[in-house]
């Protein structure tokens, strides 16, 4: 066996048929292990499960066995507690480990490979660690959506401006709007539960690309890592990362999420719009100007999504074209997810603080509410219902009323009946009635619309 300290020694891994050691520039550019040591909790936990099986099944003694999950554990210890020595010339984390585990048990190390390859091993880890951060991304978005409910359940009556094109729409309620965000995060949460169960098939055991010989039990190494079944073709075992690809598209999609409610977020705390007041806990202030309460955590979730999405085209463009099975390319697969899954669970956490200390400033938000004829709609319905009108001729009589009211710089309910009869003579009083904001969005009680019913029905569901 090679020496590691010699100089010119080859890679005692895997350097049997080499004289030379990888010059500096090759073991940089081939090193992984300065990021995927995030992996040795998933590599320690599918090289004990792999250990056991070889001793069940009788490849390895139980003598041997005892040794090898002996001295994983301690490795284990070691690296929890900051003292494991990262070697860059052992290039990865299996590795690393693997080169520990020889210097503290000698001989029985090298038995742990038998039936097992980098290739299956790392697609196990990293298929480990992108499971658990579904469960993580499901579990923030659950409380986000808490958040959010409790925001809906007390607005369910508050009324505010809705808006199209960012211009003043109809009225709507504020539990209305919070649930439309809820709507957006449990679909988000479902997309995260559904790539997880795709991605729940063990690869451990494909070995290099085409399964080993050695009478290997694929279920219990499944199952004792927690995995429905094991997955079906070798080839496609060590070649797939369409998990990782569906994970970052989830977190991408859910990342456009955030960073809608974000912009919202800034655009109502505004002074202009003033419809919240967000908590110090969540904004910042200026070195130069005194009055100012920025809205910076909103500002930065609004811009994750492009470090986000980044990550899902850079795995994309890393895939797309690589022949089966593995190629060294798919290295890079791993600095995206990681970036990708820290900055989704940062600003689910942000968005979670902001959503639960948000005040909502709710004189202000009817007030806005009635500007900019946000209840002609309701004139023109009033119209259709009462006198027959079709839509398209009632939808002329509002605009011409609307016209008016600009022109007077008053609102509609402001017109007098003469006004109004002098554009539609079978007008009468109780047009009155549907003007105001808060009648108007109580009429919309169509399935999903926003009267307090209606929402009150949607958070409680
Ligand atoms: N560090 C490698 C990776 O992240 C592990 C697999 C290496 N396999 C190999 N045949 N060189 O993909």
């Amino acid at each position: 066996m090679a020496d590691d300290k010699a100089p010119n020694a080859a890679n005692s891994m895997w350097g049997g048929r080499f004289a030379d050691r990888p010059d500096a520039i090759m073991e940089e550019i081939n090193a992984s292990i300065g990021f995927d040591r995030r992996l040795a909790t998933q590599d320690i936990r599918g090289s004990q499960a792999h250990a056991a099986m070889l001793a069940a099944v009788g490849i390895i003694s139980d003598e041997d066995h005892r040794a090898i999950s002996q001295g994983l554990e301690e490795i284990g210890g070691e690296i929890a507690r900051g003292e494991f020595v990262f070697r860059r010339d052992l290039e990865d984390i299996h590795m690393n480990i693997e080169n520990r585990l020889r210097e503290k048990i000698g001989d029985a190390a090298g038995r742990l490979h038998t039936a097992r390859s980098r290739n299956d091993q790392v697609a196990l880890d990293f298929r480990l660690w992108v499971k658990e951060q579904c469960e993580e991304a499901e579990a923030a978005l659950g409380r986000l959506i808490e958040a959010l409910l409790v925001q809906a359940k007390d607005g369910t009556e508050t009324v505010m401006p809705g808006f199209t094109h960012l211009q003043v729409a109809q009225p709507v309620t504020w539990g209305h709007h919070m649930m439309a965000y809820v709507e957006m995060f449990r679909r988000d949460r479902s997309r995260f539960s559904d790539a997880r169960l795709r991605m729940d098939e063990c690869p451990l055991g494909a070995a290099a690309l085409a399964g080993t010989g050695f009478p290997i039990d694929r279920d219990m190494t499944a199952r004792a890592l927690g995995f429905a079944q094991p997955t079906a073709n070798s080839i496609d075992s060590v070649s797939a990362r369409d998990f990782a690809l569906e994970f970052l598209s989830a977190a991408s999609i859910c990342a456009t999420h955030l960073s809608r409610l974000s912009e919202e977020i800034v655009i109502w705390s505004s002074a202009q719009f003033d419809f919240i007041t967000l908590s110090d806990k969540f904004t910042t202030g200026s070195s130069i100007m005194p009055q100012k309460k920025n809205p910076d955590a909103a500002e930065l979730t609004r811009a994750k999504v492009g470090r986000i999405l980044g990550s899902l085209v850079t795995l994309m463009t890393v895939m797309k074209g690589l022949p089966l099975a593995y190629s060294k390319d798919m290295q890079e697969d791993k600095e995206p997810v990681f970036d990708a899954a820290d900055a989704l669970a940062l600003a689910l956490a942000a968005m979670t603080g902001m959503v639960a200390d948000m005040q909502p400033n709710v004189a202000r938000l009817r007030e806005a509410a009635a500007q900019g004829f946000s209840t002609a709609t309701d004139l023109a319905d009033w119209l259709v219902r009462e006198l027959g009108m079709p839509f398209r001729d009632a939808h002329h009589v509002t605009g011409s009323l609307v016209k008016i009211a600009e022109d007077r710089g008053c609102d509609l309910a402001d017109l007098s009946l003469e006004t109004m009869q002098s554009v539609e003579g079978r007008i009468t009083q109780a047009v009155y009635d549907v003007l105001t904001v808060e009648a108007s969005v109580r009429s919309r009680v169509s399935y999903g619309g926003t009267a307090p019913v209606r929402v009150g029905e949607q958070v409680a569901g």
